[in-house]
């Protein structure tokens, strides 16, 4: 299928449906990067290693192995030995000296591809997927590194990831250990990445790739509101339809850095993989250490075509539930309609008037446990709190069952709160720093996930909970980031490890919970939307995107958002005005199709809105049942962006087969003696003619595309407007 190694020139070349991606290996073991970009018909190219083009190459004269080293186009760097690029993998042998140098030894070609061991990895059956494994040894540390490369050809998107074992007899550290490397010469790339806030999630930035090393990265533990794993370079020209992407995307839930760096020769290295900020790993002698999965896409079609192969890819291979392409069933959750005031009668007033409106669950959101009745306590306490839920749980559960919604729960099962029974009996569960005081962030601590005893306990904790009662499903939150990174469980030459061993621990607490629980519906979350990301997807089939629910401000976080990610993983809620976090006040039909693109739900007091905005609801639901297999299962198209200063913003999704497409138009700001805007459609078929449903005019898809629809009637800021065509052929 995808890959094949032409022995005479011994070059690998990778295909998937419109891209190749070429290694080659020289005389003396090097791999190294020859190509990636649009499908090639052969495996050529070799003369870009330009291994004939140093005055002295290592096989012909070994003192000159730096001018070498330094310009070598690496599949995988290491440091310490002659390239002062970004190494990727830093080793420090029992000495304490750091250099590594490894050479091929053999390949391995296989159908599918193997599970990443305690790690969230792409899947996929033979037929979909090929691996490439390429075995490299060190000779003089006996550390044999594994590259591997899965080709999924239907979505153009190549993974990467690395192991290495310690096959020698002495210790070593690896003190940096990324998971890809893209080597490239420079085409006046351009760096794409996203950036924000907490309420501010996945900002999408560009700018001019310059001389010395740019990066996006975190060092909080988790993969942040701030930085995003991912990075693209982009030819100067890219545009949504047009212009080469490469895309790097990072399936981390930690601590990671994304940097490209131009050098002294216009060379562009690209690297993925774990932050080396207090990172380092004892890898004893037997040991292996694998690294996360890093997501390659290459897009000759501007980041249009991009976003479509990644949002394939995530449903396709990365979302194991079976929720991916299934309906999800429209919540009411009640954090933004009761914070921590409530109590089972206004729980089940919120059920039994959203049930009216055609709602299907209620979320129990933060402060059903303990004694907590603002977030400062009671952490680690998974506990009901009767004084609330007067009648227990599992009463309040079937009650609202026999109203007729479904149920969900709230946990927070990775943190401990200074005020909990947990802390005072455990104290040295929390992360800390040898004689220092702990410092609390939203009055909490965190659980020192390195510990399987803890991570046995918050597991009970939350399953103890599910097997009590009917609940259908879990909000998952994080609510601080990480800092004063120590454990008495480590001695201090592998406190390096905390981090990452951390970010395990929540991957096995996940996985245990999928395990037993494989019917329930997970949400991961992290105040709001500061951990999602890809590996966070392979557990839970949606992640909510920020707590920013303002209408107006979710256009530019969900339009980051789906840069990458499925529509159908975004988590989005209607929620009252004045929005509690930019205090603005928005339609709610406005606030209705934003979230419409997304999950859909409400995060509202129902039984005090305003009667005119609750009429509404019905309505929004029935759109939501006639619109949702579109927006979970269809391509998504960028037309307008407001975040790049058009006074509208526009999205479209198109089913797979063509025939349906709606179209989401949001005013933001009025513009005086303008009376419509024109827009173009894009990704119809183009002789088909399309019905509007609204109006019943029929159009070319052509037509569509080219000459574009009018957009008028929004009269006054915020306004929005859906546009629904259906094949005429259908009826
Ligand atoms: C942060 C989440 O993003 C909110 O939706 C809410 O669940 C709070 N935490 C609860 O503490």
């Amino acid at each position: 299928m995808g890959i094949y190694f032409e022995e005479e020139k011994k070059i690998f070349k990778l295909d998937t449906e419109n891209t190749s991606y070429l290694i080659g290996v020289t005389e003396e073991g090097y791999v190294g990067h020859i190509y990636y970009g649009k499908r090639l018909s052969a495996a050529g190219g070799g003369y870009l290693l330009r291994t004939g083009e140093y005055p002295f190459t290592p096989s012909v004269l070994k003192r000159e192995k730096g001018a070498f080293l330094d310009t070598f186009p690496m599949e995988y760097s290491t440091g310490g030995v002659g390239d002062y690029r970004e190494s990727c993998l830093d080793v420090k042998n029992f000495m304490g000296q750091t250099g590594c140098e490894f050479f091929y030894r053999s390949h391995e070609i296989v159908e599918g591809k193997p599970v990443l061991k305690g790690l969230p990895a792409s899947f996929g059956e033979s037929g979909e997927v090929e691996t490439l494994f390429i075995y490299c040894e060190d000779p003089v540390l006996d550390l044999w590194v594994t590259l591997s490369y899965s080709v999924f050809f239907r979505e153009d998107v190549i993974t990467r990831n690395v192991k290495l074992e310690n096959k020698g007899t002495s210790r070593m550290f690896l003190e940096k250990v990324y998971s890809a490397c893209l080597d490239m010469d420079n085409r006046d790339f351009e760096m794409v990445s996203l950036h924000g806030s907490w309420v501010r999630e996945r900002h999408i930035q560009r700018c001019a790739l310059s001389y010395g090393r740019q990066n996006m990265s975190s060092v909080r533990g988790e993969s942040s509101h701030q930085e995003h794993p991912f990075l693209a370079l982009v030819t100067p020209e890219t545009t949504q339809e047009q212009g080469e992407v490469y895309g790097m995307h990072f399936v981390y839930s930690g601590n990671f850095i994304a940097q490209a760096e131009l050098n002294q020769f216009d060379q562009v290295r690209a690297v993925m993989g774990i932050n080396p900020s207090q990172f380092s790993w004892l890898l004893a002698p037997r040991a292996v250490f694998q690294a996360p999965e890093t997501v390659l896409v290459y897009s000759d079609e501007g980041f249009g075509k991009m976003s479509r192969c990644l949002h394939d890819f995530y449903r396709n291979h990365m979302i194991r539930s079976p929720y991916v392409l299934k309906k999800r069933p429209i919540l009411i959750n009640n954090w933004e309609a009761t914070y921590f005031d409530f109590n089972t009668e206004k729980l089940l007033d919120i059920a039994r008037e959203a049930k009216k409106s055609g709602i299907e669950m209620l979320v129990m959101d933060d402060g059903w446990f303990g004694k907590r009745n603002n977030d400062n306590c009671s952490l680690g306490d998974w506990v009901v709190n009767e004084e609330k839920l007067t009648t227990g749980l599992k009463d309040l559960v079937d009650q609202v069952n026999e109203i007729g919604l479904e149920f969900g729960i709230w946990f927070e099962p990775e943190m401990i709160s200074p005020d909990s029974d947990l802390y005072r009996k455990h104290p040295e569960w929390a992360f800390r720093i040898l004689g220092r005081e702990i410092t609390q962030s939203r009055e909490q601590y965190v659980l020192d996930l390195s510990r399987q005893e803890a991570v046995n306990y918050a597991y009970e904790s939350v399953a103890k909970i599910l097997r009590s009662a009917n609940i259908a499903y879990v909000k998952w939150d994080m609510n601080r980031q990480l800092c004063d990174i120590g454990t008495v469980m480590y001695p201090c030459d592998r406190q390096g490890e905390l981090l990452h061993r951390y970010v395990l621990g929540v991957y096995q607490l996940q996985e245990r919970l999928v395990q037993e629980f494989p019917n329930l519906l997970l949400e991961n979350c992290s105040g709001g939307g500061a951990r999602f990301d890809p590996g966070m997807l392979y557990y839970s089939p949606q992640i909510w995107c920020s707590d920013d629910t303002d209408a107006i401000e979710r256009l530019r976080i969900q339009e980051g958002t789906a840069f990458l990610y499925p529509l159908s993983c975004i988590g989005a809620h209607v929620s009252d005005c004045p929005n509690h976090t930019v205090h603005r006040v928005t339609p709610f039909s406005t606030r209705g199709n934003v979230a419409l693109a997304g999950t859909f739900g409400y995060e509202l007091d129902i039984t005090k809105i305003s009667e005119e905005d609750r009429k509404q609801i019905p309505e929004q639901v029935k759109q939501y049942h006639k619109y949702s297999h579109l927006i979970q299962n269809g391509d998504y198209y960028r037309i307008a962006s407001w975040s790049e200063k058009k006074p509208y913003d526009c999205w479209a999704v198109v089913s797979k087969d063509k025939k349906e497409v709606l179209v989401t138009c949001v005013q933001v700001l009025a513009r005086p003696n303008m009376h419509s805007y024109c827009i173009r459609l894009k990704g119809l078929d183009q002789g088909q003619q399309y019905c509007l449903e609204e109006t019943g005019e029929k159009f070319y898809g052509d037509e569509l595309m080219q000459c574009g629809i009018l957009v008028s009637g929004l009269e006054g800021d915020f306004q929005s407007k859906l546009y629904y065509f259906k094949s005429c052929l259908e009826g």
